[in-house]
């Protein structure tokens, strides 16, 4: 196990009706608030209404900033930091997805520093340690921003989505009622559990020896959410079905399953520039990822296969085969659950996938030295796992 040193300063409040607690949670972190959400569906489904009349009870002030997309941009990032300076913004309420939580998280550090955003901390990666306040408001179990380090953001002029990491923009708080993810449609719930899914998968596939408490916790949380995924879509209003997914998603991604243990995080790597060419949503482009990642470890590096094949026997129950067939039926059960939620599986059933941009886009991801943990990816197997998954 690896040294480490975990301090979460996120604030979780979980259950039914803790959005109406919002007013008081942000009046704490400053006077004036930007309120930043998506294109609609918390106007649809009245959260709007309900965080506007908890924030008016308390003479709250606050600047609205709507409009997030999907694979949040940056041209939006950068009005908003116009308007945080303009407004004199001390605090920022994220309501909606992964998308509007990293965008608020971009402005928030933004904000308060001297240099251009994209370039000091997306191009250049340097550490964020400071930024505005947050607070959110969780709409969709997914990418775990609620409680992680890190955000996502396009530039959409150039086509790149990168991330930026740092504790600096940890949100002070997290509100996730899981009532609140009943209107999301299934395809969302589904990308959301394939997120979920792949971060603790991310953390699983490590090259770390003597994991075994966390691998433990990685594999139960991988069973639970292949069980209650299922569960959820076919009973969308079942309040506690909804509640497993949302405090898996939360626990997927806040750090806990990673302690000591270095992560993988080439799917991801890989995936983000499906998002960042052809505005895949993150989710899906991962599940039509992930097995061939796995089929390609397993079949070029002989020192993954031991832990290929405990994935299978402990996420998947698969005891009988040789390694080489456990691992193949762990990849074809993989898949099989991914098409049986919804999702696509393969990149030729994405449109706008274009096989000429191969090459490419395993240069953005591996620009010199190999990456990844359980195996080292050099710039053309990542260009073979683009060709596998097709
Ligand atoms: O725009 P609105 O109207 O809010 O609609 C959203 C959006 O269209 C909709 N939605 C959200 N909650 C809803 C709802 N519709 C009905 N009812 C609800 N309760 O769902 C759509 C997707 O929302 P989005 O925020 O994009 O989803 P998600 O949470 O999956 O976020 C995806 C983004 O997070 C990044 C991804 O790359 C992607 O850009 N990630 C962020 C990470 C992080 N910050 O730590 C890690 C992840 O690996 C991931 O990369
Ligand atoms: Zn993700």
């Amino acid at each position: 196990m690896d040294n480490f040193t975990f301090h979460p300063t996120t604030k979780i409040l979980f259950g039914r009706d803790t959005e109406n607690a919002v007013g008081a949670e942000i009046m704490a972190l400053g006077k004036k608030v930007l309120l930043h959400y998506g294109t609609g569906s918390i106007k649809k489904s009245g959260l709007f209404d309900k965080v506007v009349a908890s924030l008016q009870a308390l003479d709250i002030e606050f600047v609205e900033l709507g409009g997030v997309v999907p694979n949040p941009r940056l041209s939006l990032v950068r009005e908003g930091i116009e308007l945080c300076h303009r407004e004199n913004i001390q605090a920022i309420l994220a309501v909606g997805g992964g998308s509007v939580i990293d965008s608020a998280k971009a402005i928030a550090f933004g904000a308060v520093s001297d240099k251009d955003v994209w370039d000091e901390f997306f191009v250049k990666g340097t550490p964020v340690t400071q930024a505005l306040a947050i607070g959110t408001i969780l709409t969709i179990p997914a990418a775990g921003s609620e409680a992680s380090p890190h955000n996502v953001v396009t530039d959409e002029e150039n086509d790149r989505k990168l991330a930026a990491h740092g504790a600096g923009m940890l949100p002070a708080f997290s509100i996730l009622n899981p009532e609140l993810t009943m209107t999301l449609p299934a395809y969302q719930t589904a990308c959301g559990a394939a997120d979920m899914f792949a971060h603790i998968l991310e953390r699983y596939f490590t090259d770390t020896p003597n994991v075994d408490f966390t691998d433990h916790l990685c594999e139960g949380a991988l069973r639970s959410i292949l069980k209650n995924t299922p569960k959820v879509l076919a009973e969308p209003d079942n309040y506690d079905y909804r509640a497993e997914l949302m405090l898996a998603g939360m626990i997927a991604h806040n750090d806990v399953l990673g302690l000591g243990r270095a992560g993988d995080w080439m799917t991801h790597d890989i995936e983000h520039e499906l998002s960042a060419l052809w505005d895949v949503t993150h989710g899906e482009g991962l599940a039509a990822l992930f097995p061939s990642w796995i089929q390609y470890a397993g079949d070029n590096n002989p020192a993954a296969v031991p832990r290929l094949v405990r994935f299978a026997e402990e996420v998947f129950g698969i005891t009988t085969g040789s390694d080489e067939e456990k691992i193949q039926a762990a990849v074809a059960a993989l898949k099989s659950w991914f098409a049986a939620i919804g999702l696509k599986t393969k990149l030729t059933q994405f449109e706008d996938f274009d096989e000429s941009k191969i090459e490419t886009m395993a240069a953005f991801v591996i620009p010199a030295e190999p990456r990844g943990s359980l195996i080292k990816l050099t710039r053309e197997d990542v260009a073979n796992i683009y060709r596998l998954a097709r």
